[in-house]
Order: C-alpha cells, then sequence, then structure tokens
C-alpha cells in the first residue's frame, strides 16, 4: 500500500470522495427511504380545525418526490416483502385482494394486521397514515365470522335506496372495526349479458336502479368513514362475448364498444350520482374501451371524468391492469399516469414502480405537477374520512362482526330480494303446519353456494364452512311447527313413497368470480334438475328456489313448476327464505334485469332489447 504522502494525500481525497458518492447512489437505489431526511414536519396539516385544502398544501409542500410516488401505490398485501417497506418506500396504501387473509384469520387476527401495519406508517417522518383496501362488497366477506349480506344483484332487486344505505352502514362497521377503512365498492357496471361472470356485482342493468342505488351505498360507507369506490369506470357489462383479452376469460375484461351516446346517457349517470353522494375513488375497468384500455384512456379518466365531471378524488387503477397497457413496466407507467390514474393496484411488484415512477418523473416523462395532482386528490380522500384525526373519529369495536343486530338486517335484506317468478294456485306462501315437507338440491345446506364468491377466498368455498351462518334448510326447519316432520336428500332420493305435502328444491350455481365465472350456457346443472324430478315424484307441490349470480335458462322446466323463486346469493342469514316461504314476510322484489328465454336474445340492451327481437321469459320490473 502506498505511503500516505502530501503528494498523494489529493489522489486518496478523490478517490474517498467518489466511494462515498457511490454509496450514497447504492443507498438511494436500494433503499429509497434513506435519502437524507428533509426539515421536520410543521403541524398544520395535522391541525383539524383547518380546512382540508390548507391541509393538503400544507403536507404537500414537505414531501420528497419517494414521499409522493409512496402515495400512488397501493400493494397487496401478500406481495409485502417486509413490513418495513412501508416505511422504506412511504407506502399510501395496502389492499387485501379477494381471500387475502392474516394467518390468524379472525377479526382479531385481522384487525392486528392491519392495525400493525397503519401503525408503521404512522411511524413514517411525515405519518401519513396508510389506507387499507378491501372489496366488502356484500359485507366483510373476507372475515369468518362477518355477516354476509346479499350481493348486489340481490339489493338490486329489493329496489330500495334506504335498504341499501343500512347494508352499507352495516358492512362499513364491520371493516372499520378491522381498520379497513377503503371499500372497493359499489360496483355500478351494468350487465348486459347473463353469460358474464360479475353479474351479481351489479344492482341492475337500469341505470336508474343503480344511481340510487349505488349512491346510497357510497353515502352509507363514508357516512361511516369508510371510503367508497364507483366502479369499474366505464362502460364494464357492455362488453361483447368472446372479445376478452384474458385467454382465460370469455367476455370478462373484454371490449366495450366506444359509443359516446351510450357513454352519456347510460354510462354516466351511475357516477355522477355517487360523484354527488361524495364518492372520492373510482377504480378504473379492466378492459378496453373501444381499442385503449381504460387505464390508459385519457379522455376517460381526465377529460371526462376529472375536467367536465369535475371529480376530486383519485382515480385507482385495478389489479394488473396498468401492466396489461402494454409490456414495458416503465411505458405502461407512464401512459397510466399521464393518462389520468393516480394510485395503481400493485399486485405483485412495488419496486418496480417505485423505481420506474422515479426515472418518469427525472426525466419529465411524467411531469411534477401531475404527480402532485395525484397525490393531493389521494390525500383529500384521507383527510375527508379522517384518516388524519384520531379521536375524531372512533374505531368500532369487534362486537359489532356478525352481530345480532347486522344478522338481523341481512335477513330482513334476504326477505326483499327475494322474487316471486311463479306461484301457480297459490302454493305460495306455505303453512308451517304442514305435516310433512321434503327438501332437495344443492343450495339447500349450503352455505357456500348461498354466499357465493367473494366469501373468505376469492372464487368462494363451496360447502357448508362458514361460521354463524345459516343455511337455507336449518332456516326451513326452524321455521315450521315441531310436529312437522322436514325431510332432506341432497338429491331428492326419498324412500318413503307416501306423498310429502310439498317439496321445496333449492337448486343453484356454484361460486364463482370475475372471468371464471364466464359461463356459455347458464343453467341448473342435471343433478338439480333431477332433485326437482325427483321431489315432484314424492310430493303433492314443488317450490324452487333458485340460488344463483344471475338468471339461469329455465324455458324449458318453467311450465312444469309450480312455484319459482328467484334468490340471488342471499348471504349468510338463510331464514330470510323461510320467512317469505312461510309469509312471515312478503315478495316484494322485482327483477333488476330481464330475465332472458334464449341464448339468442343476448345481449339484452340496457333498453330492454334482445337481439332476435323477441320478448324475454320475465322483463325487468317483473315480480308476483
Ligand atoms: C377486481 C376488482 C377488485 C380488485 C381487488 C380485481 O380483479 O376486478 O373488482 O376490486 O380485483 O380485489
Ligand atoms: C385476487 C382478487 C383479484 C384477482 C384478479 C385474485 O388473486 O384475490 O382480489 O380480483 O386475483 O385476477
Amino acid at each position: 500500500m502506498a505511503m500516505l504522502t502530501w503528494k498523494n494525500l489529493g489522489a486518496y481525497f478523490l478517490a474517498g470522495g467518489a466511494l462515498v458518492v457511490a454509496v450514497l447512489l447504492l443507498a438511494k437505489f436500494f433503499k429509497p427511504a434513506s435519502v437524507p431526511p428533509p426539515p421536520p414536519a410543521s403541524g398544520i396539516y395535522r391541525d383539524s380545525t383547518q380546512s382540508v385544502d390548507v391541509r393538503i398544501e400544507d403536507l404537500l409542500k414537505q414531501m420528497t418526490l419517494q414521499e409522493k410516488i409512496g402515495q400512488m401505490a397501493l400493494v397487496e398485501k401478500n406481495s409485502l416483502k417486509n413490513p418495513d417497506d412501508i416505511s422504506d418506500y412511504a407506502l399510501g396504501a395496502l389492499l387485501s385482494g379477494g381471500g387475502g387473509k392474516p394467518d390468524n384469520n379472525t377479526p382479531e387476527g385481522w384487525k392486528n394486521m392491519v392495525g400493525e401495519y397503519v401503525d408503521i406508517s404512522k411511524t413514517t417522518r411525515l405519518g401519513i397514515p396508510l389506507l387499507y383496501g378491501a372489496d366488502v362488497i356484500h359485507g366483510n366477506g373476507n372475515v369468518p365470522g362477518a355477516t354476509i349480506f346479499p350481493h348486489f344483484i340481490g339489493l338490486g332487486a329489493a329496489n330500495s335506496p334506504t335498504l341499501t344505505e343500512r347494508v352499507a352502514q352495516a358492512s362499513a362497521e364491520e371493516s372499520a372495526a378491522l381498520g379497513i377503512r377503503w371499500n372497493f365498492s359499489p360496483t355500478l357496471d351494468l350487465p348486459t349479458d347473463i353469460r358474464w361472470g360479475r353479474v351479481y356485482e351489479a344492482f341492475s342493468d337500469d341505470p336508474g336502479r343503480v344511481i340510487r342505488q349505488g349512491a346510497a351505498f357510497v353515502r352509507g360507507l363514508q357516512n361511516s368513514g369508510v371510503l367508497a369506490t364507483a366502479k369499474h369506470f366505464v362502460g364494464i357489462g357492455s362488453m361483447t362475448w368472446g372479445d376478452s383479452s384474458n385467454q382465460n376469460f370469455k367476455i370478462d375484461q373484454g371490449l366495450v364498444p366506444d359509443d359516446s351516446e351510450a357513454l352519456t346517457n347510460t354510462y354516466l349517470p351511475p357516477y355522477e350520482a355517487a360523484l354527488d353522494a361524495g364518492a372520492l375513488s373510482v377504480m378504473a375497468g379492466l378492459a378496453k374501451w373501444g381499442e385503449v384500455d381504460m387505464a390508459a384512456n385519457k379522455y376517460l379518466l381526465t377529460d371526462v371524468l376529472k375536467t367536465d365531471m369535475g371529480f376530486e378524488g383519485f382515480v385507482v387503477s385495478d389489479w394488473y391492469g396498468v401492466y396489461e397497457i402494454t409490456d414495458s413496466t416503465y411505458d405502461a407507467t407512464v401512459t397510466a399516469i399521464n393518462a389520468g390514474v393516480d394510485m395503481v393496484m400493485l399486485p405483485y411488484d412495488y419496486k418496480q414502480f417505485n423505481s420506474d415512477m422515479n426515472k418518469a418523473v427525472t426525466r419529465g416523462e411524467i411531469p411534477q405537477e401531475r404527480v402532485d395532482d395525484a397525490v393531493r386528490r389521494i390525500l383529500r380522500a384521507k383527510f375527508a374520512m379522517g384518516l388524519f384525526d384520531e379521536g375524531v373519529w372512533s374505531q368500532p369495536g369487534l362486537e359489532v362482526m356478525g352481530s345480532d343486530e347486522h344478522r338481523d338486517l341481512a335477513r330482513e335484506a334476504v326477505q326483499k330480494s327475494l322474487v316471486l317468478l311463479k306461484n301457480q294456485g297459490s302454493v305460495l306462501p306455505l303453512s308451517p303446519h304442514l305435516s310433512h315437507i321434503r327438501v332437495a338440491g344443492s343450495a339447500s345446506d349450503n352455505i357456500g353456494r348461498q354466499t357465493g364468491a367473494w366469501t373468505v377466498e376469492w372464487q368462494g368455498i363451496d360447502g357448508n364452512w362458514l361460521p354463524g351462518a345459516t343455511s337455507i334448510l336449518s332456516g326451513i326447519q326452524a321455521a315450521v311447527d315441531q310436529k312437522t316432520t322436514v325431510e332432506y336428500d341432497l338429491n331428492g332420493d326419498f324412500t318413503n313413497d307416501e306423498l310429502a305435502d310439498v317439496g321445496i328444491a333449492v337448486v343453484g350455481e356454484k361460486p364463482y368470480a370475475e372471468g371464471w365465472g364466464d359461463n356459455p350456457e347458464p343453467r341448473l346443472d342435471d343433478a338439480d334438475l333431477a332433485a326437482i324430478e325427483n321431489l315432484k315424484k314424492t310430493s303433492k307441490h314443488v317450490v324452487v328456489i333458485i340460488v344463483s349470480g344471475r338468471p339461469l335458462l329455465i324455458t324449458d322446466e318453467l311450465p312444469d313448476w309450480e312455484a319459482v323463486i328467484a334468490a340471488w346469493l342471499l348471504g349468510s342469514e338463510g331464514e330470510g327464505i323461510a320467512d317469505a316461504l312461510f309469509g312471515k314476510s312478503s315478495f316484494t322484489g322485482t327483477l333488476p334485469l330481464p330475465w332472458p328465454r334464449t341464448l339468442e336474445q343476448l345481449p339484452i340492451t340496457t333498453e330492454g332489447q334482445t337481439q332476435d327481437n323477441t320478448a324475454p321469459l320475465f322483463a325487468r320490473g317483473f315480480g308476483l
């Protein structure tokens, strides 16, 4: 090693300096948050007596680029490499995807998990609270023990904004109790094709019903401190069968025709109502508008939604949607952010997002003003939901989870969501004093089927397992006289040849979510049809209850059935069915969408126009 002399001291200095620079650079790239901390935060943004605008500007001007980029990231919690990344990447939001559960999958486990993440965010330099989001679309379905309400299609059938608002409020309580202050709901999609796997997530194909139910849902959530998301922007439900860009699917994630008249008259009004009700986030759908991905659609996201409609909240992308724009993550990010996406849902790789954003802003390909605009919008929602103001808003206790009050409400929602399609000879209501009832069919004693997907797992779980829930069969058993014999057999294989007073067939679909539920011919399977036939042979009268996420093709069978009820995906409170069967409640639900007669009629436009100009089996609005 060379001796240290006055002559080579300069060289040592230079080398040392270069080393320091190199280390700093490395640190910058490998640990984004270790850039030297800027001056400590002032308190104006923490002062709840200041206006939201003042608080936003005060906070924004103190934020580094890293902190801004962090606010624009929504990371799926299963992809979080290390909880410390919340502070290292200054992450603004986390989500649980369908089934994104903690190891301890109980309300306590959820509360601890979310609490831990939020606490980390509060220890960061500026202490910007993390927003935790989930699909609380029919109650807090991810969590065993939560009250599961009917999926939206059932609320659409009930068509009561008051009921919908109460359901939203109860759902908000059961999510806020766990620290989940953001709900990816309500869905404002308008389904026009029953072959689509997401029909049940929508209230109706009628913009009028969706306007009323959607706005009510937004109010119910946000008045309870939970941020609502109007989704999936926009026109989703009008895709064409066979046009999906996802090779596993047929219509989900497909193509919405670029139709400006439909946009103005049909698709946008539900969003206008949701924004009027105060919705501060909008999710860009996983579909193309004409040729352009929603997440890349500057016209729709910026010109229409933000400029024309005056939306002041933020646009969040859906799942991997941004990266479907193009293969390069960098180009996709630049395109999406410049198009108007403010927060990117990141199911897999947030580090890539961080580095793409850094690069794009440094190069000027994403303007600094665009970043500031996005962050302002996100902060506005966080301030509006009171996330910064502890003490002003109080977190509900865990006792709200699956409480009697919420279960009663869910039961009421079931009663009101039922649509009586046929009642020949006034078979219904039944007397609770009948001496002999037979029950059969795949959804009779199967909570997984009556709750549908987005229940504990993304795709739901077929079978009888959900804690605290009541099956339709148990509801029937509990409703009848002590002396009534209720016999049950899944397939309706009853040996006794004395006819029962009535046979109740509870038939339907297996749970499915999104494109996995795209189905070329939605109908009852052979086992359920056989169960109905068996009941007909062994009972004096038969009532058919259809538990499904959409109308099923029943045209051929209907003439042979005496009474038929559309029960949708009713959730955890199966007694609601017995209430209606035995006359404790009356049938008030009406079809939220037309019930097709044949496949050839599909799609049926939101005005009720079938493809072959024939009448549907039952028109929208029908219900006895
Ligand atoms: C769905 C959204 C949902 C998101 C997060 C997406 O696949 O399209 O509706 O909010 O996942 O679970
Ligand atoms: C997630 C869902 C999401 C879906 C999208 C699933 O793994 O759990 O939330 O909607 O992926 O493909």
